[in-house]
Order: structure tokens, then C-alpha cells, then sequence
């Protein structure tokens, strides 16, 4: 397994790029299979995820084709093989959930391994099968599996519109409703659905095949349902969870860092909060400039929420800025159960933080200390990097295939802005 060895202390100066986003491009992916025509996305981020969506979607009998490196997916399910998503692919990866609502309406049947838990939580699927329910789907859990089929309608097995009322804000259920209600008879009626710029991005892709949707990006959303969808091309969104990972480089361990396609639009209310705690955003005609105004940054109180709030995978990497924040700050964490992880091992750099519970209670320190620490998800990988580059001395992180499944060449986009970071081979 791969480590990370960052040398703490340099300024950061000059230009990151910033990727296509990974939470979009897993829900654009299984569109595919709403058509038997090609779908084909652009600026498809690098990453270890969308290889294993690449993989599930083969499983299926689609065709993915990676070209220009991986930055565009020419993609085409003309005829499925299989509508078994297995547990093997499925455990890797909870996305792989997304091709249950797309097969289903599509074909009319689908079996989907439950995706299990993870490291930040039980992560239920309850929502996305009580959504689909609504539709007419008559759904079996069976050996860990979900066995779903459309109700018969006389022309073919076909779900049908409905309303779907979220008790809670969920974007993957969200995503697999809204999928699946483009091939539904009738209209569909989403009701406490998420917000998220990637809902919004796969509603705009839905609509390139053919579909019509309206209200993405609020809480409700209309679908009428069609025929058939046919095929299109698409951009993929500018992730603002690697936008707001790279804002925060600059902001912890000083200097200027332009970050090239970022939108204020995509990270509205973290801004807020970089704004209070000293760090200025300024918005350029390529993207977005960040630098802090004085040498350390103040603390700020942050409450994770659906968007437009500040996002749960942004709260690991601003809780490393807090922790060399000047004063005490307050992090509470409402999405998900267990997403504290990277504290104990931002403890072992000298950072003082308490945790109970749902909340994190931060005292800001001068200096961190380089220290070996651990990975243990996605996103706490990323903020052992950012508290890395403020840090006295050498920070090695240990088990970073986390990192990849999320983050295309870190060590070359922080390197080339003057980190001092390197990948070591691991055994
Ligand atoms: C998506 O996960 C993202 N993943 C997550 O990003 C992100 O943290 C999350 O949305 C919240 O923004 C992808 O898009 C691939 P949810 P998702 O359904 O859809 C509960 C990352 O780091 N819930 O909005 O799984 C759930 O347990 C990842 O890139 C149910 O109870 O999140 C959680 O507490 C991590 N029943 C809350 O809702 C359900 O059926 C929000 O989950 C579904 C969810």
C-alpha cells in the first residue's frame, strides 16, 4: 500500500486544475442504462471509483469505453447480458446502488447486491427502495440481494409515476428516483429532494436524452415520464468537494493558489466560512483565487447539511485549518454517524480536539507536528494532507488508496504549487 511523505512549511503558489466531479460522474455513468443509444461524458475525472463503476457497468453487458486518458467515457448498454450487480463489485463501492432505479425501468427487472455499510456510517438504502416502491416496483430482499421487477401493465413489465415524499434528504436516493421516473408512465413528483450541483448535472444530462424534468436544484422535482431516451453527450460538473480540498491548501499553510474551473455557485456556504475565519476568495475569469489575510486563521463554528449547506465532505479537511485556527471552534457533523475518523489521527500531530458524539470541539494550536498517520476514508485521507502541509517536519500517510478513489495525482497538483510531498511505492 502507497504512503504519502508531505515536509510541512511551504507557502503555496501558483495554479491547481480542478476535475470533474466524482459524485456526478458515478450518477451520470448508470444513465447509460436508461438508453440503448451511446452516452458519452466529458471531463470524466481520473479515479479509482470510476473504474469501478467501469467494471460494474461491463458486469451488465455495457460498453465503456475510456479515452483521452479517462477524461471522456464513450459509454453504450445497447443490450444488457446481466442485470445482476454483484456483491463483489457492489461491497467496493456504494454508487454501484445506482444502477438498481436505471435497470428497473429500462427492462423492468434487476437484481443489486445491498451495498453493506462503511467506515463513516450504516449508510441504509432504505430510501432509494421505498422511492422506487412508490413507482410499482414490488422489490424482494433475498441473500443480500434486492430482486426488484416493474409491475406487468399489459405492454411490458413498467413502473409508473408517483409521488415520493423523502422523510430525509438523501442524494443517492434522490438520483435513483429521478433516474428511474424518465422511463416511468406518468409523472413522478419528488418531494424533500436533494439540491446537490450533482443532481442538478445529472438532471441536465436526463434532459440532453430526451427527458423531461423540471424543479432540479430545489426541493421538489417533476418528472414526465417517456417512451424511450435517447443518446447524448455530456460534461461532467467541476467537483466542488476537490474545489473546496484545495481552497483550504493556501488557507492552512499560507501563499496564493488560483484554482482553475471553480464556481462560487458550487461552494457558497463553505466560502462563508472561509470568509470568517480570515480567508479571502476571490473570484477570477478561470476560476477561483484563495489566500488567507493575516498569518493564522480564526476559529469558526461548522454544522454540516444537505446542500445548499456546508457539505459533509468538506468538514474532515476544514477541521484540519481549525486545528491551527487561532481560538476554539465547533464542528457538528448532522449527515452521517461515525465521520470523526481523521480526528484521533489529527491528535497524533498535536492537535487538541474533543469529540462527542456528533460534535468536534477544536482548540486551535500554533504549529502541528509532522507525526506517521493513518488513512481511514476518502476524505479524512485528504485532510491528514492539508494538516501535513502546515505541519513542523514530516507527515507520512499510510494507506492512501483511499485518497485515490477520490482525488486524481494529489502529490502532482499540490507539488507543482511548491508542496514539498512525495508517494512512496508501498510493499
Ligand atoms: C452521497 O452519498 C455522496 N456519495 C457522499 O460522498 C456524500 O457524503 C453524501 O451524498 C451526502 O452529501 C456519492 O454521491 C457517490 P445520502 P449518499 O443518501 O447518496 C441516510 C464522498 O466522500 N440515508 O445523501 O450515500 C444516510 O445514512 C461520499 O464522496 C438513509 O438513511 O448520501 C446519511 O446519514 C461520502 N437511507 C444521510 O441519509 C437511505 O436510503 C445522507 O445520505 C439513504 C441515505
Amino acid at each position: 500500500m502507497d504512503s504519502i511523505i508531505v515536509k510541512g512549511g511551504a507557502e503555496l503558489r501558483g495554479q491547481i486544475p480542478i476535475a470533474g466531479a466524482k459524485n456526478a460522474c458515478l450518477t451520470l455513468m448508470p444513465a447509460t442504462l436508461l438508453s440503448d443509444e451511446p452516452l458519452t461524458l466529458t471531463n470524466a475525472p481520473r479515479l479509482s471509483d470510476i473504474r469501478t463503476m467501469t467494471q460494474l457497468l461491463s458486469s451488465l453487458g455495457a460498453e465503456v469505453a475510456q479515452l483521452q486518458g479517462g477524461q471522456v467515457l464513450a459509454m453504450s448498454s445497447h443490450d444488457l447480458t446481466n442485470h445482476t450487480a454483484d456483491y463483489d463489485i457492489v461491497r467496493k463501492m456504494r454508487a454501484s446502488i445506482l444502477v438498481l432505479g436505471p435497470m428497473l425501468a429500462r427492462d423492468g427487472h434487476a437484481i443489486v447486491s445491498l451495498p453493506g455499510g462503511c467506515a463513516i456510517g450504516a449508510r441504509p438504502v432504505d430510501l432509494h427502495l421505498k422511492a422506487l416502491e412508490a413507482m410499482g416496483a414490488e422489490l424482494e430482499l433475498r441473500d443480500g440481494y434486492v430482486h426488484a421487477r416493474a409491475p406487468h401493465d399489459g405492454r411490458g413489465r413498467a413502473l409508473r409515476g408517483a409521488v415520493v415524499d423523502f422523510p430525509l434528504v438523501s442524494v443517492g436516493a434522490t438520483e435513483n428516483a429521478l433516474m428511474a421516473a424518465t422511463l416511468a408512465h406518468g409523472t413522478t413528483e419528488l418531494r424533500n429532494a436533494a439540491r446537490e450541483p450533482e443532481i442538478v448535472d445529472l438532471a441536465r444530462c436526463l434532459r440532453a436524452m430526451g427527458a423531461q424534468i423540471e424543479g432540479e436544484g430545489t426541493s421538489t422535482i417533476t418528472i414526465q415520464g417517456v417512451e424511450r431516451l435517447h443518446g447524448a453527450t455530456h460534461p461532467v460538473v467541476t467537483d466542488r468537494i476537490e474545489l473546496g480540498t484545495y481552497m483550504l491548501a493556501p488557507a492552512i499553510c499560507g501563499g496564493e493558489v488560483e484554482c482553475l474551473g471553480g464556481r462560487i455557485d458550487l461552494v457558497g456556504a463553505f466560502c462563508e466560512k472561509l470568509d470568517a475565519a480570515g480567508v479571502s476568495v476571490e473570484e477570477t475569469d478561470v476560476g477561483l483565487r484563495v489566500s488567507r489575510r493575516n498569518g493564522r486563521v480564526d476559529a469558526v463554528d461548522v454544522t454540516t447539511e444537505p446542500f445548499p449547506g456546508f457539505p459533509t465532505d468538506l468538514q474532515a479537511q476544514m477541521m484540519a485549518l481549525l486545528c491551527t485556527a487561532n481560538g476554539v471552534s465547533v464542528l457538528e457533523e448532522k449527515i452521517f454517524e461515525n465521520r470523526f475518523m481523521h480526528a484521533p489521527e489529527l491528535m497524533r500531530m498535536g492537535a487538541k480536539i474533543d469529540v462527542h458524539g456528533g460534535h468536534a470541539t477544536v482548540t486551535g494550536v500554533e504549529r502541528l507536528k509532522g507525526a506517521r498517520v493513518m488513512a481511514t476514508d476518502l476524505r479524512a485521507s485528504v485532510s491528514l494532507i492539508l494538516a501535513g502541509l502546515a505541519a513542523e517536519g514530516e507527515t507520512v500517510v499510510s494507506r492512501v488508496y483511499h485518497l485515490d478513489r477520490g482525488y486524481e495525482k494529489v502529490e502532482e497538483k499540490l507539488g507543482a504549487v511548491g508542496a514539498q510531498i512525495e508517494r512512496v511505492q508501498g510493499e
